[in-house]
């Protein structure tokens, strides 16, 4: 555990974040989080207005994105009565209301040039000043500030200040996407499976399935992914692989598909061998079964047979100019694909009319080079 509260994970990133997230808490310095969606920069926030020495004292969590670009303005500096149409009263800020406590800005990296040079202000000098009006007000603030994209890439496009980012980013704190620390998944599905309450618990099958999903959402996601699942297993059940959603079980399939499955059973092997030498030779002898045969040291009949046992098949293809192609007819458990321009058909190969022997031995030596898929 990372004795950060709400804080899951047990990885030497989020380790890291732990620790950091300690030291600026002590430290009562402003800091920047950054970090994709759903990875737990309000969590980092939260915790650090908790551990801080303002714990007890506001926390105000602003989302910038949210709020049009005046009403931003005015809703975290105040206004005067008057200062713009619509101001019918007078209007404390919330930074004023934050006084002695943390605010949040969330998503501080959508906010207009005004805005940030209001707020560098306040940064700069401890006051605020309401929407028209020349009097400030002193506070006093902790500024902890997100972006769920690099800031300084923001700065370099011009449309960030670089004055407002050094002075946010005293520390920074960078939020691991959850594909990058997949070994907390479990630590977290636990968690989020207690705390819901209700289900037994889940198969290793699921919990796989989940730990090789990519998690664009990050964390949210797979909070949201395991309330779905536990409502669909029902009280008392176990959350199985069928309980997931569909682009979740995509990934262990994806997974499963990308690990190699060689070096084959040696029978399969032996096929493979076998498969590899019959259609050498037909294709040294442009896929005319009788000279294949007699190179092969068999009849015509036994090579027909051979080849069927292997799945190997010669016909004639249907397009605009007729192709030989060689094909495997049955699932074979060992396939090598042609890597040059001869299309695949059925988990086969044609090969071009006029130069089959040649295509065909093209095909041959890549495959010694080991370009496999299983097939089947
Ligand atoms: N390390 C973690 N341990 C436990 N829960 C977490 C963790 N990280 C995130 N969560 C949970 O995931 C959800 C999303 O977290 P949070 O709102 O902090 O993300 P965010 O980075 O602010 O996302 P966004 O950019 O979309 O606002 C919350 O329910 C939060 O409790
Ligand atoms: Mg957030």
């Amino acid at each position: 555990m990372t004795g950060i509260p709400g804080l899951i994970g047990e990885s030497a990133a989020v380790r890291r974040v732990a620790a950091l997230v300690r030291a600026a808490a002590a430290a009562d310095v402003t800091v920047l989080i950054e970090g994709e969606t759903g990875t737990g920069k309000e969590v980092v926030a939260r915790a650090l207005a908790a551990l801080g020495a303002r714990a007890g004292r506001p926390f105000v969590a602003v989302n910038c994105a949210a709020l049009a670009d005046g009403m931003l303005d005015s809703e975290l500096f105040g206004h005067r009565r008057g200062a713009f149409t619509g101001a019918d009263g007078e209007r404390r800020g919330l930074l004023e209301s934050a006084d002695r406590g943390t605010v949040f800005l969330d998503e501080i990296g959508t906010t207009s040039p005004a805005f940030q040079a209001r707020l560098l202000r306040v940064l700069e000098n401890a006051e605020v000043r309401a929407v028209g009006s020349d009097r400030a007000r002193r506070v006093d603030l902790r500024v902890v500030a997100a972006s769920n994209a690099p800031l300084e890439d923001a700065v370099a496009r011009g449309a960030f200040r670089a004055d407002l980012f050094y002075r946010l980013a005293v520390l920074t704190i960078a939020l691991p996407p959850l594909r990058e620390r997949r070994e907390d998944v479990a630590l977290l599905v636990e968690h989020f499976v207690r705390g819901l309450g209700g289900v037994a618990g889940v198969e290793s099958a699921a919990l796989a399935c989940l730990a090789a999903h990519d998690f664009p959402g990050n964390v949210r996601e797979l909070r949201n992914e395991i309330a779905r699942a536990a409502v669909l297993a029902g009280a008392g059940g176990r959350i199985g692989v069928e309980h997931l959603s569909p682009r979740v079980r995509g990934a262990e399939a994806r997974t499963a598909a990308a690990a190699p499955r060689y070096p084959p059973a040696p029978a399969a092997a032996m096929a493979e061998l076998e498969r590899r030498i019959v259609c050498d030779a037909l294709a040294r002898h442009a896929c005319n079964l009788t000279r294949a045969a007699r190179d092969l040291g068999m009849s015509r009949f036994g090579l027909r047979k051979r080849m069927r046992r292997l799945g190997v098949a010669v016909r004639r293809s249907l397009g605009p100019t007729p192709e030989r192609v060689v094909r495997l007819a049955r699932a074979a458990p060992v396939t090598t694909l042609p890597t040059r321009d001869a299309s695949t058909i059925d988990s086969g190969f044609v090969i071009p009319g006029s130069s089959v022997g040649r295509a065909f031995g093209c095909e041959v030596a890549a495959s010694s080079g080991n370009r496999r898929v299983t097939s089947g």
